[in-house]
């Protein structure tokens, strides 16, 4: 049994305990709790807090206002007033990182994500348990996703029963039914209900999908061929709509089910104008565009926009995203790390997690003034910078984008400039 106080946060959101000696990270503890450790396992070389007794509550704390938090892994800082959650992500971001930066808070803490993955398992039907892959968290409500979750599980419960499909068993990885994703466009109300199954549906099956699920403004199954925990497979269209919609301020956006869109949709007029702000000149290069989120956004706004993307699907979608907006923005399907960077004022890059990698060096070999690094994972854009970007630019400035209510993440935008 180990006894103390929290000293500090991890930098994934953990409590730091040291204790006779060696440092235990606790989930759900945060700086100035006393805990006492009842258990403890070993993770990637870390001693992980399995169970604790909470003996002195931290004057940061909140009541978490959800009845799965401690199990859930959806929200780690629940117990965190709000204001105290901000404070340390721009402390974790200035300790990984080296840099100051202001950080805004999500207009919108509750019921702001527009998108919930729920694993449909023989344990249960929700989200999967903090630092347990086998485990599910059987949701009741999700505060974060949606007001509507429990009519969307009841609905789910009732097709499972009366279909007789049965759901996915985690552990010997076989049965029917693995996922229910919803949409939900928080601007337009429009809501999209994709079930991800390992098999085709009869007649009579997709008859009572549409009927429990007729509230879906678009409904899909998506026949999924490998067992793997995420929610994506070959999504067919049941019902209504092939896309909903999203609309941020002016701009209007498609979601569908194989497309990602930003998460937060009250935190992402933040993000475009963050963005926006540190944007120069006429010319505009979106890197790892996506479904064009910013270029659509800038070129509403009359930059003149192209987008480089990996994934086809992405660039179609963006491609619509551009025609909807009325907006002239062009995006094409490459590798960034194989763009001939031409002639642009700014380029924005928001790579995937692992970071820019080989692409960082043509940027430095091109001519480009501007550069707007937006990024999820502060350590990828440290190493990108101190390993290649540093050599052509500086730090001009920083911003912190709360898109990530409850969660030790943080989106970060940062504006380089070319030295001279
Ligand atoms: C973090 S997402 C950003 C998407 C977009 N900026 C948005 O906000 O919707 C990263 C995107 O980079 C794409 N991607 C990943 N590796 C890439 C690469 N090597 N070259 C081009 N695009 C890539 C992914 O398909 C994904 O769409």
């Amino acid at each position: 049994m180990f006894e103390g106080r929290i000293q500090d946060l991890s930098d994934d959101g953990l409590g730091m305990l040291e204790a006779d000696g060696r440092r235990i990270y606790v989930p759900f503890a945060y700086p100035g709790d006393v805990v006492r450790v009842k258990k403890i396992k070993r993770r990637f070389g870390r001693r992980i807090a399995r169970d604790f007794e909470l003996v002195e509550e931290s004057p940061l704390r909140q009541t978490p206002r959800c009845p799965h938090f401690g199990t859930c892994g959806g929200c780690l800082w629940q117990g965190l007033r709000y204001g105290e959650q901000l404070r340390l992500k721009s402390e974790i971001f200035e300790r990984i990182t080296g840099l100051t930066a202001e950080i805004k808070g999500s207009p919108k803490i509750w019921g702001f994500r527009n998108v919930s993955n729920f694993i449909v398992t023989a344990e249960g039907t929700g989200l999967k348990k903090h630092g347990n892959p086998l485990g599910v968290v059987d949701l009741k409500e999700c505060l974060i996703f949606s007001k509507r979750t429990p009519e969307y599980l009841r609905a789910l419960r009732d097709f499972l029963e009366e279909t007789g499909l049965k759901p996915w068993n985690l552990k010997d990885k076989t049965d029917d039914v693995h996922y229910l994703q919803v949409r939900e466009g928080k601007f337009t109300g429009e809501v999209m209900v994709n079930l991800i199954a390992h098999v085709k549906p009869s007649k009579g099956v997709l008859e009572a999908f549409r009927d429990y699920f007729s509230f879906a403004n678009s409904l899909y199954w998506s026949l999924k061929r490998d067992d793997r925990d995420d929610p994506r497979g070959e999504a067919e269209l049941v019902a209504e709509e092939h896309y909903i919609r999203e609309r941020i301020e002016d701009v209007t956006y498609l979601l569908h089910p194989n497309s990602f869109f930003q998460t937060n949709s009250y935190a992402l007029s933040l993000l475009l104008k963050a963005v926006e702000r540190f944007t120069d000149g006429e010319k505009v290069l979106d890197l790892y565009s996506g479904v064009g989120t910013f270029g659509v956004w800038l070129a509403r706004r009359g930059f003149s926009v192209e987008g480089i993307e990996m994934n086809p699907f992405a660039v179609e979608m963006a491609s619509r995203n551009a025609e909807i907006n009325g907006v002239k923005a062009t995006f094409r399907v490459g590798r960034a790390e194989d763009t001939q960077i031409g002639n642009y004022d700014t380029v924005i890059v928001d790579p995937p997690r692992k970071g820019l990698k080989e692409a960082a060096d043509l940027l430095v070999e091109s001519g480009v003034e501007n550069l707007v690094y937006v990024s999820c994972n502060p350590r990828a854009f440290k190493l990108d910078y101190e390993k290649h970007l540093e050599k052509a630019y500086r730090i001009e400035g920083a911003v912190l984008i709360d898109m990530f209510p409850h969660t030790p993440q943080v989106e970060a935008v940062i504006e380089l400039v070319r030295r001279r």
